[in-house]
């Protein structure tokens, strides 16, 4: 797990996105109260935070349990001026203390999934404030025939996957109105998430001293980045919209 979060430590993103996509989600909610109080959950080194902050007014707590990460988002906000519209915060999304409806919007880009998609989103609505939003992206079956290799392999990983239909009637379930979705460009995951990753692979290496233990961690995301050249039509990362239901 260390090599593995080392590994993702130093790219910009740590799942596959890019600020195009954060931007249009956030189009996508319409018009906004003047002042924004944001909760980006399992933000990483904080790429959507960053890109949030600058078209926003207000304030985004990004949470993360992981130091690494934050501390990497510190040194970009420190860089951009940002502190008085970023407040990083180490906790966990399992153990979120802060009272009922302190939030206009709950944002989370790749990292539902650690929670479940269904039970991240009953969890985080006490959350949101009334009207207020939910924004997710989440990886989603794109096609009904999906390649049994490619199921297989998913579904190990991570046992939530499911159609969009599917993910949409969660969210209905759960007290959301949901009013919008997006599939992420392949880019997101190519020049978003794999390019970077791919980039550190000999620094990852060298930090390592070429270990067996490196080797494998490396391995391990060949195999993921083959079958998404493979299967891409059939999988993506998909964005979800939703605003709280009185
Ligand atoms: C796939 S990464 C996505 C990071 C970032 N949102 C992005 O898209 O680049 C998932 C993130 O969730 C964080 N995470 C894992 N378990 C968590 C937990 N229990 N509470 C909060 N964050 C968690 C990880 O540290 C990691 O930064």
């Amino acid at each position: 797990m260390e090599l593995f979060l080392d590994l993702h430590t130093r790219v910009p993103r740590q799942g596959p996105g890019n600020d195009a996509s954060t931007a249009q989600a956030l189009r996508m909610l319409g018009e906004l109260p003047p002042q924004l109080h944001i909760l980006d959950i399992g933000c990483g080194a904080g790429a959507q935070t960053l890109a949030l902050a600058n078209q926003v007014n207000g304030n985004i707590v990004a949470l993360d349990c992981n130091q690494c990460f934050l501390d990497e988002l510190r040194q970009k906000i420190s860089e951009l001026g940002l502190q008085r519209k970023i407040t990083p915060m180490l906790g966990s999304m399992f153990d979120l203390a802060f009272p009922d409806n302190t939030f206009d919007v709950i944002w989370s880009e790749g990292a539902i999934y650690i929670a479940g998609f269904e039970k991240g989103i009953q969890d985080w609505r006490r959350l949101v404030k009334p009207g207020g939003f939910l924004v997710a992206s989440e990886i989603s079956w794109l096609r009904r025939d999906i390649p049994a290799e490619l199921e297989t392999y998913w579904k190990e990983q991570y046992a939530g996957i499911d159609f969009i239909s599917a993910k949409i009637a969660q969210i209905e379930s759960c007290g959301y109105a949901p009013f919008g979705y997006f599939v992420l460009p392949e880019s997101a995951w190519l020049e978003g998430y794999y390019g970077p990753l791919l980039a550190n692979r000999e620094a990852f290496l060298a930090e390592h001293n070429n270990s067996p233990e490196a080797h494998a961690v490396l391995q391990e995301m060949a195999q993921e980045m083959a079958l998404y050249e493979k299967y891409s039509k059939y999988y993506g990362y998909v964005f979800y919209l939703a605003r709280k239901v009185a």
